[in-house]
């Protein structure tokens, strides 16, 4: 039978050194809350509990995590006592009966599912407590992990520690799995009587060693722990974020021509055959098709890009669009809400706002569909086969026929029936030699000044 798992995340941390209104596990990373990544590795991990311990913000840091979890419990740490103060702020959560329980911390957004699972597995193996260390360049201000023959005898916290057990450089990096069964014994049984005055969460590990438990510590990379306590190290983390990202999407069949230049976001979904120019900026909700091309300088949000699509260079694909089949977006185009249909194509210099297009319509460059009246917006909708000359105003709400052609130029503010030509604007005329006498003109004035000494 699956083993049921607890996550209890602590987020009460102060977080000053952001210099922020916000709550440091908040702050994004790929697009989304920190605090969410951990969240959203701890239920890969197989975690079904999840519970927050939270300080100041904590109806803000909550409801984010409730939209990654939704049975996510918060509990509120008045005093900040310590790491084991903290983990039994969700006593009613550990009392409940679980058979893991995970700590986590929310600053540590690139945890990966699998370092959880292992230390898991520990505990599936008869483990009481199992901690995940790692090598640190610099080891100070970390818990010291003190191994005796394979097993984790005590973490030795930086301001408590002997020399000797300065000198070890494998180090506490703050994710801890316990067995639950005993948990609140053991976690009732730490004091506070150390250097900080903090109850240590570390001190599990002696405790339950204490109680006949065996101790484990497994080993992860110091990419994956990395804690983020001011905007220095938020882009360091983003930084690491976005280059497993690329690799995966590489590996997975996406070129990358530039890879350090493309951004993509934590659900950014993107096919094999994909190709990417460099700098492209993937937003939120964006979803590629194999055997699109994404040319550089696009930048897309919430956007869905049907196969064989090519996008940019310098397109900006704006929520709610959706691009079918072999549809083209071209250079400095600007798309919002639209549904542009199979090998539609809206190549040059063209906003396209609340739109239908259907499928194989041309756009002509310049054209601009206007949506907005200053109040509301308004539908436009173009036919399948439809052509719409250059420099076109389609003035929504209106509706341009299948196969209907529009005259470059025009003023489009009545609906165009099918296969009809409208043209909307003034008709062309020519005045035989009125052109060199303006010409002529100009040019006499010109020189009739530089007589007369004025410049220019
Ligand atoms: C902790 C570990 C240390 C480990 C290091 C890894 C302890 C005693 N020490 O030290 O072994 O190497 O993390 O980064 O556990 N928190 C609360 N409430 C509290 C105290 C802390 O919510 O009362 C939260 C903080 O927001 C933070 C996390 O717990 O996310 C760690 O707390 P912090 O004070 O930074 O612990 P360290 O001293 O870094
Ligand atoms: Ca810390």
């Amino acid at each position: 039978m699956a083993r049921r798992c607890l996550s209890i995340i602590l987020a009460a941390g102060e977080g000053t050194r952001m210099k922020s209104s916000m709550s440091k596990v908040l702050h994004p990373v790929a697009g989304l809350p920190m605090i969410r990544h951990v969240a959203r590795a701890a239920a890969a991990a197989g975690s079904s509990d999840l519970s927050v311990v939270v300080g100041r913000d904590g109806a803000a840091v909550e409801a984010a995590v409730r939209q990654e979890v939704e049975s996510v419990r918060s509990f509120p740490q008045h005093e900040r006592l310590g790491t084991a103060h903290a983990v039994l702020a969700a006593r009613a959560a550990i009392a409940e009966g679980v058979d893991d329980v995970l700590v986590l911390f929310g600053d540590t957004p690139l945890i990966r599912p699998e370092t959880l699972a292992r230390a898991r597995q520990v505990l599936a193996e008869g483990a009481g407590v199992c901690v995940v260390g790692f090598w640190p360049a610099d080891p100070a201000g970390y818990g010291r992990l003190v191994e005796e023959g394979g097993e984790l005898v005590a973490i030795r916290e930086e301001k408590d520690a002997t020399a000797q057990e300065r000198a070890i450089g494998f180090c506490n990096a703050g994710v801890m799995a316990f067995a639950g069964s005993d948990a609140l014994a053991m976690l009732d049984a730490i004091g506070n009587a150390n250097a900080k005055g903090e109850y240590y969460l570390t001190d599990l590990v002696e405790i339950a060693r204490r109680a006949g438990r065996s101790v484990r510590a497994i080993e992860t990379d110091t990419d994956e722990v990395l804690g983020v306590n001011n905007r220095v190290e938020l882009a360091a983390v983003e930084a690491l974020w976005q280059d497993r990202r690329r690799r995966k999407a590489m590996l997975d069949g996406v070129t990358l021509q530039d890879p350090a230049t493309v951004y993509f976001s934590h659900d950014t979904a993107i096919a094999a055959d994909v190709t990417v120019e460099p700098s492209v900026v993937f937003g939120p909700g964006v979803s590629v098709a194999s055997g699109a091309t994404i040319h550089a300088f696009s930048h897309i949000e919430q956007t869905s890009i049907g196969p064989n699509v090519s996008v940019g260079p310098f397109a900006r694909l704006r929520p709610g669009t959706r691009l079918a089949a072999g549809a083209k977006v071209g250079n400095f185009c600007e798309v919002k809400n639209a549904e542009v249909g199979e090998g539609a194509k809206i190549n040059h210099l063209t906003y396209v706002g609340d739109a239908t297009i259907g499928a194989a319509a041309n756009i002509g460059a310049g054209t601009i569909t206007c949506n907005y009246d200053g109040a509301l917006k308004h539908l436009t909708e173009i036919g399948a086969g439809a052509f719409i000359g250059s420099n076109s105003a389609l003035v929504a709400p209106v509706r341009i026929g299948d196969g209907a052609y529009v005259g470059t130029g025009s003023v489009i503010t009545d609906d165009v029936p099918d296969d009809a030509l409208a043209i909307a604007r003034e008709r062309q005329v020519n005045k035989p030699g009125r052109g060199r006498e303006i010409i002529e003109r100009n040019k006499a004035a010109k020189a009739a000044r530089s007589n007369s000494g004025g410049a220019a």
